[in-house]
């Protein structure tokens, strides 16, 4: 048997009210058009939602980065602003840096976190997406499912895990990366990945099984577009069980929400929420950011489920949790650390503001 390819590709292609949510007109067009162009491509597909993005979860045989699912992704999208335009919803085609489709849709405004696998006897993975935040919040959980043993029991006691697993590192900044094998390599790459504006982790292996366990979406809309566009709401996939972590350890991190830069006009720290696809709305501050979980069974490609986890009553204490530190941060208004940093401020009216008043900078004696 081939290998299966797991592909989620995200957009924001317009939104209704302001920047909360996909419009259910937009997730028709996107499923009817999978339905359609897809037939021959893909073996199975969801179409859903977190916030104001669209989320294409889809397997196929084509192995990862190929240019007909992205195309197919991209055409998609492209159909679903057409529609968002003719409501007249906001920020329409947002996320498609694009005119046309050139080859490999990163770089062209979408998300996308891809893996291709052997199909295990039974193959359970959870897809996170997340709205109103960027790459670099995934970081602290990955950490957490992959590396500690505080969160992952099996880190310990499963003999398939004992070993450990392997980090791939990007630098978004200089477009390098880098490889840590952990445990014995876990401070050096704490160093790195706790700066989650700059270091994302792309991927985990298992070094018992040899095998893909985690992706992530690292594209930085904002860098790609040099000037300000959102944030870039990324995604990510894990397997689970079997040598993988399990289930209810992959969720475990989310239990207590942690800052992730974002939140209004993507220049804010807030707390990541849990909720379920039908909560998945922002309202508070354009918040507070959301994550979304839905795990899935593959059956030779067939995505059975989904399973909104987190819709679950146990996550209802991390809800509160989030609550209550959004209405501290929130106090703290348009100063640090609840407003970002300069430097990641760069992409915003900021850079305005300081060329207008530079002039005006006496040196102190
Ligand atoms: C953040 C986000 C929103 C917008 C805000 C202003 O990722 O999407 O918080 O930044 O609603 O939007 P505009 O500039 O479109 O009026
Ligand atoms: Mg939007
Ligand atoms: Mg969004």
């Amino acid at each position: 048997m081939t290998k299966i390819t797991l592909s989620v590709i995200k957009a924001d292609v317009g939104s209704y009210v302001g920047h909360s949510c996909v419009h259910p007109e937009l997730l028709k067009t996107a499923e009817q058009y999978l339905r359609d162009k897809g037939k021959a491509k893909l073996v199975d597909f969801v179409v859903t939602h977190v916030g104001d993005d669209m989320e294409l979860i889809m397997t196929h045989r084509k192995g990862c980065d190929n240019d007909e699912i992205h195309k197919l992704a991209w055409d998609t999208f492209m159909e679903a602003t057409r529609v968002a335009r003719s409501l007249k919803l906001y920020g329409a085609g947002q996320d498609l840096l694009a005119d046309s489709f050139s080859g490999n849709i990163k770089g062209m405004g979408p998300g996308v976190a891809e893996m291709e696998f052997e199909e295990r006897r039974s193959e359970p993975v959870i897809v996170f997406m997340a709205d109103k935040t960027d790459p670099g919040a995934w970081n602290l959980p990955l950490y957490k499912i992959f590396a500690d043993p505080f969160n992952t029991a099996g880190l310990i006691i499963d003999p398939q895990m004992h070993k450990g697993f392997d980090f791939e590192v990007h630098d978004l900044i200089d477009h390098k990366r880098i490889t840590f094998h952990c445990p014995e390599e876990l401070y050096d790459m704490l160093v790195f990945i706790g700066a989650t504006g700059r270091y994302c982790i792309k991927s985990v292996y298992s070094r018992t099984l040899n095998d893909i366990a985690a992706a992530s979406s690292t594209q930085r809309l904002n860098l790609m577009a040099g000037r300000y566009v959102g944030k870039d709401d990324p995604v990510c996939i894990v397997r689970c069980q079997s040598g993988m972590p399990a289930v209810g350890e992959v969720l475990e991190p989310f239990a207590h929400p942690h800052l992730v830069a974002g939140w209004m006009r993507g220049s804010h720290y807030g707390p990541l929420m849990p909720c379920s696809v039908n909560h998945s709305t922002p309202t508070r501050f354009d918040g507070p950011p959301r994550v979304v979980g839905l795990g899935f069974q593959l059956c030779e490609g067939k995505l059975i489920g989904p399973q909104d986890f987190f819709a679950d009553t146990a996550f209802d204490k991390a809800r509160h949790e989030a609550n209550v530190i959004a209405d501290y941060m929130r106090s703290l208004g348009p100063f640090e650390p609840h407003r970002q940093g300069l430097d990641a401020l760069e992409y915003t009216t900021m850079p305005q503001v300081m060329d207008r008043l530079s002039g005006r900078f006496e040196p102190i004696e």
